[in-house]
C-alpha cells in the first residue's frame, strides 16, 4: 500500500504519521501542496498512491465565518481535486469530516444516515467536501469525527492546560455536548479502515460524551490542580460561529467491523500522562 496523507503537518496528520510509520507514506501539506490550487490534483496523481487519507483542511471554525470563500475553496473545491485524483488512480479515498455538519437539534446521537444541516460556514464547507468526495471517487469513505486533540498543533486540551495554570478560574461552555476524540486513537481506526471495503459514511470518536465544561473539568482534575471551572452559556461565550448544541455521533457502522474506541475519559488520561512534555513543547 502506498498511502498519501494530506494535512500531514496537522494534529491528525501527525498522529497518522506515527501510526503508519512502517508504511510507504507520501506526505502533503502547505506550502508546497495547496488544496486551493488545481495542481494539487496532478501532484497526487504523480505520486501514485493506492490510498489517500485526506486529513488536510481549513479547520478554524470562527475564521471560516470571516473568510468563507477560503474555507469553501480549501474544504469543498480542494476535496474535489483530491477526489478527481483518487478516481484517476483507482485509489481508495478516506475523507475526514466533522460532527459540525449537523445542526445539533437532535437529542439522541446522530447516525450516519441522518441528513446534514450545517449551521456555520466551516460545517457547510465540510459538508460540501463530503459530497465532492463521495461523488468524485467511487471508492470513498467519509469518516466523521469530533472534538479532536492530538500532540501536534493547538487544541482545547492544550489551551485548558495552559489556562488552568495561569488563571484564577476558568469559564467554559456548558451547553454544547459532543465526543472528545484523541487523534492517536482515531489514527488507529483509520489504519483499519484503509484496508476495509467500507464505503459511504462512518462515524468515529472516542465513546461517551460530555460538554466542553465537563471536558475542561476532567483536564484540570488530571493536572491535579484546584482551579475552579465554571459553566457558561454559548451566548455568554460570544463566539463568531454558531455551533451545534448537541453533536454526539452514533457509531453504528464502525461497531459492525471492530470494537469501538475507549471512553473519552480513558483517552484523555492517556494523553495527559505526556502532559509535562506537551506543556513545554512548541505548539
Ligand atoms: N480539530 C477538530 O476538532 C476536528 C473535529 C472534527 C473533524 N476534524 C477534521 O479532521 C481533519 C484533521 O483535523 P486537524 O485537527 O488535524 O486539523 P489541523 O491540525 O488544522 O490540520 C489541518 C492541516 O491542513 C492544512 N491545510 C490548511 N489549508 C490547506 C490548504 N489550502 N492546502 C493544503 N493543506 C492545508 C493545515 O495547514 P496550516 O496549519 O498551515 O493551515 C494543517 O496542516 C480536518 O479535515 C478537520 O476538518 C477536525
Amino acid at each position: 500500500m502506498r498511502i498519501l496523507i494530506t494535512g500531514a503537518r496537522g494534529q491528525l496528520g501527525h498522529a497518522l504519521q506515527q501510526t503508519l510509520s512502517g508504511e510507504d507514506l507520501i506526505l502533503k501539506d502547505l506550502p508546497e501542496f495547496d488544496l486551493t490550487q488545481s495542481d494539487s490534483e496532478s501532484q497526487i496523481v504523480a505520486a501514485r498512491p493506492s490510498v489517500i487519507l485526506h486529513a488536510g483542511g481549513y479547520t478554524n471554525v470562527d475564521g471560516a465565518e470571516r473568510e468563507p470563500d477560503r474555507a469553501l475553496a480549501v474544504n469543498a473545491q480542494g476535496t474535489s481535486f483530491v477526489a478527481s485524483a483518487a478516481a484517476a488512480l483507482n485509489a481508495r479515498l478516506i475523507y475526514v469530516s466533522t460532527d459540525y455538519v449537523f445542526d445539533g437539534t437532535k437529542a439522541t446521537p446522530y447516525r450516519e444516515e441522518d441528513v446534514p444541516h450545517p449551521i456555520n460556514v466551516y460545517g457547510q464547507s465540510k459538508h460540501e467536501g463530503e459530497i465532492s468526495a463521495l461523488t468524485g471517487c467511487s471508492d470513498t469513505l467519509v469518516v466523521r469525527t469530533a472534538w479532536l486533540y492530538g500532540r501536534a498543533g493547538n487544541n482545547f486540551v492544550k489551551t485548558i492546560m495552559r489556562l488552568a495554570s495561569e488563571k484564577p478560574f476558568l469559564e467554559v461552555v456548558g451547553d454544547q455536548r459532543g465526543c472528545p476524540t484523541n487523534a492517536d486513537d482515531l489514527a488507529l481506526v483509520l489504519k483499519d479502515l484503509l484496508t476495509s471495503d467500507m464505503r459511504g459514511i462512518c462515524h468515529v470518536t472516542n465513546t461517551g460524551d460530555c460538554t466542553w465544561y465537563e471536558f475542561a473539568e476532567a483536564i484540570v482534575r488530571l493536572m491535579d490542580l484546584s482551579t475552579p471551572v465554571r459553566p457558561i452559556t454559548t451566548a455568554q461565550a460570544g463566539r463568531l460561529a454558531r455551533r451545534p448544541a448537541y453533536s454526539v455521533l452514533a457509531q453504528g457502522r464502525l461497531g459492525t467491523i471492530r470494537t469501538l474506541l475507549p471512553p473519552w475519559q480513558d483517552a484523555l488520561s492517556r494523553f495527559m500522562r505526556h502532559a509535562p512534555r506537551l506543556a513545554s513543547a512548541p505548539s
